[in-house]
C-alpha cells in the first residue's frame, strides 16, 4: 500500500449536481415546442413497398399509428385505437375501402371515415358522425410521407435536385439502414435522440479523430487532415465548408448541409468528387430513439448502402471490438438516450454545433409565435430544393 494524499480535491464526482437535458430542442411529442415545429414539414415514415394489406404499427414523434394500404392501393395512416370501443387496429383487416376494426366491424377509410357499422341498424346511420383521427400521406422515391401538424399550414411536399436526375445505369436506393449513423444495414432503430445524430452532421472535427485516429482509418487517409471550416447559416439550415489541403498538394471543399427539420446531406466519405449522392432525415421515432432514412442514387445491381471497406459490420463487432473501434454508433449512443446538456464544455470546434442548436431554438420559438419556421415550401411550382453538398476540388 503507498500513501497516496491528493493535492487537489476539487472535481470531486461527489456531491455533482443532478444532470439535465435541453428540452426545448429535444423533446418531440405532441404539444412539446419542438413536436409542433416537426409537425409543420413531411416527414418520410416508411417504405413505400412495407406497406400492404398486414397493418403495421409504426411509431414516429412520439405517436403511435396504425399504417396500411387498402384495396384500391391507397396508403392510410390511422390513429390505432379504435373510435368505437378502442381496440387496436393492427389486429383489423384491409379491405378494398379501408380497414375493419376485429371487434365489432367497423370500417374505417384512408382518411378516417367510418364507412360501415355492421352491428348497428341499416349498417349505422349515424356512422358519418365519427372520425377514426387520420394523417395525410403522400408517397414519393419509393418513400410513404406523412404531414402531421395543423391542417391550415400544410406545406408541399418538397422534391430534391439530386434525387430527381437520376443517371441511366442507375436508381434510388431507399433504406431505414443505420449504417450511417455507424450501424448497419439490418438495424434500423438507433436508440438515442434524434439531434444528437443530427448536430453530429454539423461537428466535422470529429472526423480527423473518431473515424481516423482513434479507431483507425474508417473512411480514407485524407479525411485524418484536421480541415479548416467555415459555417454558415442559409435559408432553411446551415451548412459547412471545411477546406483541406492533401499530402499530395490538391485543395478541397467538402460541403455538407442541414436543413430544417432534421436533413442531413453528407457528401461521400471516400472524398469522391462532385455533389452528394443523396439525402437523409434523421426521423425521431420519439424522444430517445431515432431511425435514418437515407435515399441514394446507386448503380442498379447494388441493393444496400455503399459501405467503406474499412469499416466492419457493426453487427458483428464484439462489445470489445466496439471499444477498439468505435463509430458514430458508439460515439452517439455514447452520450444517452439524451444527452445531458447541463453537463457540457462547448469549445472553439463546437462552433456549428452550438450554431444549429441555435438556429433551432429560433425555428422552434417562431412556431410557438404563431409563424412559420424557415424552409417550408407552399407554392407547388416551387417544389424544387437545390442543395450544393458536395467534395470539390480547388482548380489550381
Ligand atoms: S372496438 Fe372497433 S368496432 Fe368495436
Ligand atoms: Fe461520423
Amino acid at each position: 500500500m503507498t500513501d497516496w494524499v491528493p493535492i487537489d480535491l476539487s472535481g470531486m464526482a461527489y456531491g455533482r449536481k443532478p444532470p439535465t437535458h435541453d428540452a426545448l430542442l429535444t423533446e418531440v411529442g405532441p404539444g412539446t415546442p419542438c413536436g409542433e415545429f416537426m409537425r409543420r414539414y413531411w416527414h418520410p415514415v416508411t417504405l413505400s413497398e412495407r406497406v400492404t394489406a398486414t397493418p403495421q404499427n409504426i411509431r414516429i414523434l412520439g405517436e403511435d399509428l396504425i399504417i396500411f394500404r387498402d384495396g384500391k392501393g391507397r396508403p392510410g395512416l390511422l390513429y390505432p385505437r379504435c373510435a368505437h370501443r378502442g381496440t387496436s387496429l393492427f389486429y383489423g383487416k384491409v379491405e378494398a375501402e379501408g380497414i375493419r376494426c376485429c371487434y365489432h366491424g367497423w370500417l374505417f377509410g384512408v382518411q378516417g371515415h367510418c364507412l360501415d357499422q355492421p352491428c348497428e341498424p341499416g349498417g349505422g346511420q349515424h356512422k358519418d358522425k365519427v372520425r377514426q383521427p387520420w394523417y395525410p400521406l403522400q408517397e414519393r422515391y419509393g418513400m410513404v410521407w406523412a404531414y402531421m401538424g395543423p391542417p391550415d399550414r400544410m406545406p408541399v411536399l418538397p422534391r430534391w435536385d439530386i434525387l430527381e436526375q437520376v443517371e441511366p445505369g442507375y436508381k434510388l436506393l431507399v433504406t431505414h439502414s443505420s449504417l450511417y449513423a455507424g450501424g448497419d444495414d439490418d438495424v434500423e432503430l438507433v436508440p438515442c435522440n434524434w439531434l444528437q445524430e443530427w448536430e453530429n452532421i454539423m461537428d466535422p472535427f470529429h472526423i480527423p479523430i473518431l473515424h481516423t485516429s482513434f479507431s483507425g482509418v474508417q473512411f480514407v487517409p485524407e479525411m485524418g487532415v484536421m480541415p479548416s471550416v467555415n459555417w454558415e447559416y442559409t435559408g432553411s439550415g446551415m451548412q459547412y465548408t471545411a477546406y483541406r489541403k492533401l499530402d499530395d498538394g490538391r485543395e478541397m471543399d467538402r460541403i455538407t448541409v442541414a436543413m430544417f427539420p432534421y436533413v442531413r446531406i453528407v457528401p461521400n466519405v471516400q472524398l469522391t468528387e462532385g455533389p452528394s449522392g443523396g439525402v437523409g432525415w434523421v426521423v425521431p421515432v420519439d424522444d430517445t430513439n431515432h431511425r435514418l432514412c437515407i435515399i441514394m442514387k446507386v448503380p442498379e445491381s447494388v441493393d444496400r448502402l455503399p459501405r467503406s471497406p474499412n469499416l466492419r459490420p457493426w453487427s458483428k463487432m464484439t462489445p470489445e471490438e466496439r471499444q477498439m473501434y468505435p463509430g458514430d454508433w458508439e460515439a452517439q449512443v455514447g452520450q444517452g438516450p439524451v444527452t445531458q446538456h447541463s453537463e457540457e464544455h462547448l469549445a472553439t470546434s463546437d462552433k456549428g454545433v452550438a450554431m444549429l442548436r441555435r438556429t433551432l431554438a429560433r425555428q422552434i420559438k417562431a412556431v410557438q409565435d404563431g409563424q412559420d419556421p424557415a424552409g417550408l415550401i407552399f407554392d407547388a411550382a416551387q417544389d424544387l430544393v437545390r442543395v450544393p453538398a458536395g467534395n470539390y476540388f480547388r482548380k489550381g
